[in-house]
C-alpha cells in the first residue's frame, strides 16, 4: 500500500476530497477528521483495505474498529436496529456517538472489521469533511483514530504527520477537531440492557434521558473495547494527575486557576479542555522535562471523560 515518501497532504476542497475518495476507492489509507479526533479511513468491505489499517497503527488485531456510516439507512444496513438503536440514532446523529449493535449476517463488512465479534460499532459523523468523504465514496469507512497503537490521539493533520508518517497514503487537513474526544460507545444487549464502554462527548446521563436507567447488564467478561484497557493514549512518561504543584522535572498541565507549562482552559471551561487535551498531551511529550503533572479536573460532564483519558495516559 505505502512507500517510504511523506502522506500526500490534502485541502478540504472538491479536488482534495476527489482524490481523497479515488484513494479510498482504491483501497489506500486515507486521515479524515471528524469532529473527534482524526479517524485513519480505509473502505470497511475490503479484506487488504482494513489489513492495511491495523499494519499502519500497530494494532493487535483483536481490537475492532469503528465503521463510519452517512446516515441511519446506512447503517441498517450493515447492523440490526432496534427501536433504541433508532431513538439514540435519531437525538445524538450526526454526532459523537458510537453505537455498538448485532452485526447482520449480509453486511458486506470485512471480516477483519470486527475482529470476529458478532456485533459492529458503527457511527455517523458529523464533520462536514468526512460527510462528503462518506458522500463522495459511496462506502461505508472503518476509522479508528489516525496514530500509533497505545499512542495519544491526533487532534490535527501535524499529529497523524508525527504518528503515521509513511504508512499513511494522504491526510486531508480540516484544521483542529472541534471536541477533541473519542465519541461515546454504548452497547445495547439483548434484553433491553446498555453499557457505555467508553466515556466520551455524549454523557451517560444523556443517553440516560433517552433509553431509560440501564439495569446493568451482566458484564460480557474481558476487555470489550481498548478504550477499557488500562494503558492507551500513552505520551510515554511517567504521568501524576490531580497535581495543583508541579516538581522541577515535571512538565506541568495546568486547568483555571492553574497556568502551568501549558493550560488546558485557563477560564475553566470543561469543553475546551476536552478540545485540548490531546494536543497538550502531544507537547508534554515533546517537552525535555521527563514526566508529567496534570491539575485537577472536575469530575463532571465531560470532565468524566478527560479524566477516563488521563487515567489510561498515566496507566
Ligand atoms: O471518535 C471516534 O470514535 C474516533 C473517530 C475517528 O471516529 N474513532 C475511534 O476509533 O476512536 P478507535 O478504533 O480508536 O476506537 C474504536 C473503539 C475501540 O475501543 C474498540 O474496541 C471499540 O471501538 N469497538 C469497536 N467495535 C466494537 C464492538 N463490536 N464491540 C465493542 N467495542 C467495539
Ligand atoms: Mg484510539
Amino acid at each position: 500500500m505505502t512507500g517510504t515518501s511523506q502522506p500526500e497532504l490534502l485541502t478540504p476542497d472538491a479536488q482534495g476530497l476527489g482524490r481523497a475518495a479515488r484513494l479510498l476507492a482504491e483501497g489506500r489509507l486515507v486521515a479524515v477528521p471528524t469532529e473527534t479526533v482524526y479517524g485513519l479511513a480505509a473502505r470497511a468491505d475490503s479484506d487488504e483495505a482494513v489489513a492495511a489499517i491495523y499494519r499502519a497503527k500497530g494494532r493487535p488485531d483483536f481490537n475492532p474498529l469503528i465503521v463510519h456510516v452517512p446516515d441511519q439507512a446506512a447503517a441498517k444496513r450493515i447492523a440490526v436496529f432496534d427501536d433504541r438503536a433508532r431513538l439514540l440514532a435519531e437525538r445524538f446523529w450526526p454526532g459523537a456517538l458510537t453505537l455498538v449493535l448485532p452485526l447482520r449476517e449480509d453486511s458486506g463488512l470485512a471480516k477483519a472489521v470486527t475482529a470476529g465479534l458478532p456485533t459492529v460499532a458503527l457511527r455517523c459523523p458529523a464533520h462536514p469533511v468526512m460527510r462528503a468523504l462518506l458522500e463522495a465514496s459511496g462506502l461505508p469507512l472503518a476509522a479508528p483514530s489516525a496514530n500509533r497503537s497505545g499512542a495519544v490521539s491526533p487532534t490535527s493533520a501535524a499529529h497523524v504527520r508525527a504518528s503515521l508518517g509513511a504508512s499513511v497514503d494522504a491526510i486531508v487537513d480540516g484544521g483542529p477537531c472541534e471536541l477533541g474526544l473519542e465519541s461515546t460507545i454504548v452497547a445495547l444487549r439483548h434484553g433491553g440492557g446498555w453499557d457505555v464502554l467508553r466515556p466520551g462527548p455524549v454523557s451517560e446521563s444523556e443517553i440516560e434521558a433517552v433509553l431509560g436507567k440501564s439495569a446493568k447488564s451482566v458484564a460480557g467478561g474481558g476487555i470489550e473495547s481498548p478504550g477499557q484497557l488500562g494503558s492507551h493514549y500513552s505520551p510515554g512518561k511517567k504521568m501524576r494527575l490531580d497535581a495543583a504543584i508541579a516538581t522541577g522535572d515535571e512538565f506541568h498541565i495546568g486547568f483555571g486557576g492553574i497556568e502551568g507549562h501549558v493550560c488546558m482552559s485557563s477560564r475553566g471551561d470543561l469543553a475546551e479542555a476536552a478540545a485540548r487535551l490531546y494536543a497538550v498531551l502531544h507537547e508534554a511529550e515533546a517537552s525535555p522535562l521527563p514526566k508529567i503533572a496534570v491539575a485537577p479536573i472536575p469530575a463532571e460532564g465531560i470532565g468524566l471523560a478527560i479524566r477516563d483519558r488521563l487515567r489510561r495516559a498515566a496507566a
